[in-house]
């Protein structure tokens, strides 16, 4: 554990953490905030994780910006900031453990992204052990690393409380995140198309089968400049994909795109 996290917890202090890869957003924000209002102290980690990176580009070419970062971070009064380096993070190497969360590793972000939920959980792992929370805060756009990051907890043990903060949008309905800065004018332009047709399948969700949904999302999609790379309706405690839909239960559709080079992902719940 960081010596002055360990200091304050023995001082009874309560830590919220929220772990980041920097070129914070409006939504990082609200998860500091969140953050701010359940705990004493908030720590709020900076680190471009590799290894959750299948795409040397993506890697390469993610948005980094820890000047305008601490000025944020300062603005809104998050008490502690942890910039580690790889070092820090992989003293032994810089690769991942391998995990079994059961198969929803395997699907979706999983199956699209191969060893990219390892590369999280390793990352993840090792902040949770050196921050040592109360609590922790991650974002519901990620809603599949929310629920890798649950499993997480359940084989590592950790007791503290993890807590999902809903997707925080552009006034136009694109949902903040990082790669956002890298859309072309156009693509920029484009990209809104996302949400639309999310709250599209949710509408045709009341009154039509998922397959039907599946199918109309696909072709509207097909008629954009966003490449879809996969719509799919989930239950959205297992996430495995449903075909119909049963009383009782809730889904959720999850959206992944490219806009040209950037990739983008959504979800939201839809019944
Ligand atoms: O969601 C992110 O920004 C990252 O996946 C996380 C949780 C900070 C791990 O690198």
């Amino acid at each position: 554990m960081l010596p002055y996290i360990l200091e304050q917890k023995k001082n009874g202090k309560k830590i919220g953490f929220v772990p980041t890869m920097g070129a914070l957003h409006k939504g990082h924000l609200s998860l500091i905030e969140a953050s701010q209002k359940e705990n004493d102290l908030t720590v709020c980690s900076i680190f471009v994780n590799p290894t959750q990176f299948n795409n040397p580009e993506d890697l390469e070419k993610y948005p980094r910006n820890d000047k305008e970062d601490i000025e944020k971070l300062e603005a809104i009064g998050c008490d502690i900031l942890y910039l580690p380096t790889a070092e820090d993070v992989y003293p032994g190497g810089m690769h991942s453990s391998e995990f079994d969360f059961g198969g929803i590793e395997n699907q979706m972000e999983g199956e699209c992204r191969p060893g990219h939920f390892n590369g999280v959980a390793t990352v993840v792992n090792r902040l949770f052990r050196v921050t040592s929370p109360d609590a922790a805060y991650f974002g519901e756009k990620d809603y599949q690393q929310l629920a890798i990051v649950r499993k997480l907890m359940e084989i590592e043990n950790f007791g503290f409380k993890l807590v999902g903060i809903p997707t925080f949008r552009e006034k136009d309905g694109l949902a903040m995140s990082s790669r956002n800065v890298r859309l072309s004018p156009e693509f920029r332009a484009e990209a809104p198309k996302i949400y639309q047709f999310l709250l599209k399948a949710k509408d045709l969700c009341q009154n039509q089968d998922f397959k039907t949904v599946q199918k109309t999302i696909q072709e509207d999609f097909s008629k954009t400049e966003l490449q879809l790379e996969y719509f799919k309706i989930c239950d959205q405690n297992t996430l495995v994909e449903a075909t119909s839909r049963e009383e009782g239960k809730n889904y959720r559709a999850f959206v992944a795109v490219f806009a040209g080079k950037i990739r983008l992902i959504d979800n939201l719940q839809i019944c």
